[in-house]
């Protein structure tokens, strides 16, 4: 898979808007993607790579130190973007201030890691108490590819812009945002996909590494909010901050909730559902690609691609490896279920039974603080019956939990994002000013004003300009 030609490509890649179409798609690649295929993916990639800020690969900012003999929460190296680069380097709304920052997290066998992360802050303290402290909201991304260059940092919207980094900044947040070790940072095991009881450490040392550079600007207490991959991992922090020996992690201060926007939860679960859905058709699922090649990485031994992978798309594995979800999807997106794998044998197999428990973290476990769930109906990617499997589940099995569903009609999976902003913002305000929370579980169906509101989704770009 890993093969000389394409580690050549890597190595030669002189500037990434001009990878041309041997490099991106190789030789074996071209053998099943005809000129027509070859422009598709050319193209998303040239769309995708025009979102980047710089090559992660040659970034001084995202070389990776040794890290063996740190301490999780350790800052390794924090950067002030000056104001000049906010509206050009990166398309960062006029007020906001930015910084990126390396610092230290732990493995699932609780060894030192690396990772990368930004923190954006708002124009002026309108926080809390008499210092005015800034309240704290961890941002945790959804699936943004597998490569290094898909790390949000590199990102010049920070990947999600007003989706809610924008939005949170601008209302006086200081929001924190984990690229999640592997994405930004280089460990040898790669990016771990969908790796919930990881991401929750990403998160909650994001926010110690951070104290150590903004001292006493940031509050007590944080929130964790996040959307698909990262609605499964605010879903996890509040999880993980509820068991036994995470003193460590409780440094970042107290966790008063999580908001879990279509969360990503299960993927053995997801997938098949996906497939089914698929039927004949395209299967449109480049995340369970990049989940099998992250399980192939920690379970080398016992999950080998080729075994479950199509001929086709294993082909496209280079494409895969130099770009993000965009090109991603331009790539293997098209395949049917059968083009894709040839059996969905890896989903049942003890490894990935064993990724379920240690990397992902599915239970159900207890909740340390209170959860908004954030569900739209009409969700392909993170359907609505499993993300409220998983709460009936927390429900049922501890049904102290404080646990508050929001079920929008008529929402996709980005969509909903939109449809709840207003209640997210209303919701996270509230866990800061300390309104109780009853215990229980409770769901509301909302009710649209009209039925003619927009259902498709929109992406937003920036240009540069003053008015
Ligand atoms: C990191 O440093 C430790 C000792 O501090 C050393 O044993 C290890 O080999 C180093 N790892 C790498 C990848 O250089
Ligand atoms: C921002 O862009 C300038 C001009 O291309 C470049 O010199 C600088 O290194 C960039 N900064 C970052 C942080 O990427
Ligand atoms: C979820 O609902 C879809 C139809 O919307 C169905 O095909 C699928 O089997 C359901 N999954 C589970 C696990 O119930």
């Amino acid at each position: 898979m890993y093969s000389p030609g394409l580690l050549f490509a890597i190595a030669c890649l002189p500037l990434l808007g001009v990878v041309g179409q041997k490099t991106l798609c190789d030789t074996e690649c071209q053998k099943g993607c005809d000129a027509a295929c070859q422009a598709a993916i050319r193209g998303a990639y040239e769309a995708e790579s025009r979102s980047w800020v710089g090559d992660v690969l040659t970034d001084p900012f995202f070389v990776t130190t040794n890290t063996s003999s740190a301490t999780p929460g350790d800052l390794i190296r924090w950067q002030d973007i000056p104001s000049s680069q906010l509206a050009n380097n990166w398309t960062i709304p006029a007020s906001l201030s930015l910084s990126r920052f390396m610092y230290v997290t732990e493995d699932v066998d609780r060894k030192p890691i690396p990772a990368s992360a930004w923190v954006l802050l708002p124009f002026t303290a309108t926080g809390d108490g008499c210092g005015k402290k800034l309240r704290t909201v961890v941002w945790t991304h959804g699936t943004a590819g597998r490569s290094r260059q898909c790390a949000p940092t590199n990102n010049r919207g920070l990947y999600y812009d007003w989706q809610a980094p924008f939005v949170l900044a601008e209302m006086g947040y200081a929001v924190i945002a984990p690229d999640y070790s592997g994405q930004g940072s280089d460990i040898p095991q790669g990016f771990m996909y969908e790796a919930g009881f990881l991401h929750a450490a990403d998160a909650a040392y994001s926010v110690v590494a951070a104290k150590k550079a903004l001292g006493t600007l940031l509050g007590e207490k944080w929130v964790v909010f996040g959307h698909s991959e990262g609605g499964m991992s605010a879903w996890r922090t509040n999880e993980r901050m509820a068991m036994a020996n995470q003193e460590a992690l409780k440094q970042a201060g107290e966790l008063v909730g999580s908001v879990a926007a279509a969360p990503a939860l299960r993927p053995q679960k997801l997938i098949p559902d996906s497939m089914k859905r698929a039927g004949n058709g395209p299967a449109n699922d480049p995340f369970s690609v990049y989940f099998l090649q992250s399980l192939s990485k920690l379970y080398p031994d016992q999950i080998k691609i080729s075994d479950y992978l199509g001929d086709l798309p294993l082909q496209r594995l280079g494409v895969l490896d130099q770009s993000c979800i965009i090109t991603g999807s331009a790539a293997v997106g098209n395949f049917t279920p059968t083009q894709l794998y040839k059996n969905l044998g890896w989903l049942t197999h003890p490894a990935t039974d064993d990724w379920a428990v240690r990397y992902n973290g599915q239970g159900p476990h207890p909740l340390a603080a209170p959860m908004l769930v954030i569900q739209g109906m009409a969700d392909t990617t993170t359907p609505a019956n499993l993300t409220m499997a998983d709460f009936d589940l927390t429900c049922s099995t501890y049904p102290e939990s404080r646990v508050h569903a929001r079920l929008y009609p008529e929402m996709a999976h980005g969509q909903v994002l939109e449809a709840a902003k207003g209640d997210i913002l209303a919701w996270i305000a509230e866990r800061f000013e300390g309104t109780p929370v009853s215990q229980g579980c409770s769901k509301e169906n909302v009710q649209p004003l009209t039925d003619r509101y927009g259902r498709d989704g929109v992406f937003w770009t920036a240009s540069v300009g003053q008015f």
